[in-house]
């Protein structure tokens, strides 16, 4: 597929409801991401630390967004979700290389996350930027469907 244009930047206040859109479309999905639907766009729009957020742009909307989420303790949780008709473009991988970056240039040891354990475009993206499985969570997520999914944590050290 040609390289489809688009640019990675910090996210600012303008993304606040873009990115609660863009979040409540990808829990429309019910695959990737542990919320499912309906998601509150006022709210989740007001809750986005933006200070730890990247957002990848497309001329005129937002497709992409990395987040970080600091810890006391040294390592950082990171999140990740793309526009399903952006997908498989690269817009994941600048972003999370981007939000790698930023988690050392803040300071952070570690990077971390839970991946649903079918996810396998996740697991594959995030293999190849270096992270390693660190252990499953057997039927961890209780979905609405009443099925329980489980996840698989992986860690990237810095
Ligand atoms: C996971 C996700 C962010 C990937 O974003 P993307 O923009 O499609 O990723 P990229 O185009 O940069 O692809 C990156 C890598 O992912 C892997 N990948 C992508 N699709 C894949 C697939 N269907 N099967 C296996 N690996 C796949 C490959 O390693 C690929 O690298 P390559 O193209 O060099 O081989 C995207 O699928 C998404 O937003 N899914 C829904 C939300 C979600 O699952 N978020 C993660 C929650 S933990």
């Amino acid at each position: 597929m040609p390289a489809a244009p688009f640019l990675v930047r910090p996210a600012r206040e303008g993304d606040r409801y873009p990115l609660a859109e863009l979040f409540a479309a990808v829990a429309e999905e019910r695959d990737g991401i542990a919320t499912e639907p309906p998601v509150d766009l006022e709210a989740r729009a007001e809750s986005w630390q933006l200070a730890w957020i990247w957002v990848a742009t497309a001329p005129d909307e937002v497709v992409g967004l990395v987040h970080l989420d600091p810890s006391r303790f040294g390592y950082c949780d990171i999140a990740l979700a793309v526009a399903r008709e952006w997908r498989g473009r690269g817009v994941g991988t600048a972003l999370f290389e981007t939000g790698i970056i930023s988690a050392r240039e803040r300071g952070c040891h570690k990077l971390c996350l839970s991946v649903f354990a079918h996810n396998t475009a996740a697991i594959g993206l995030y293999r190849k930027l270096g992270f390693v499985e660190e252990g499953r969570r057997s039927k961890q997520f209780r979905r609405q469907s009443g099925e329980l999914w489980d996840s698989v944590e992986m860690g990237l050290l810095l």
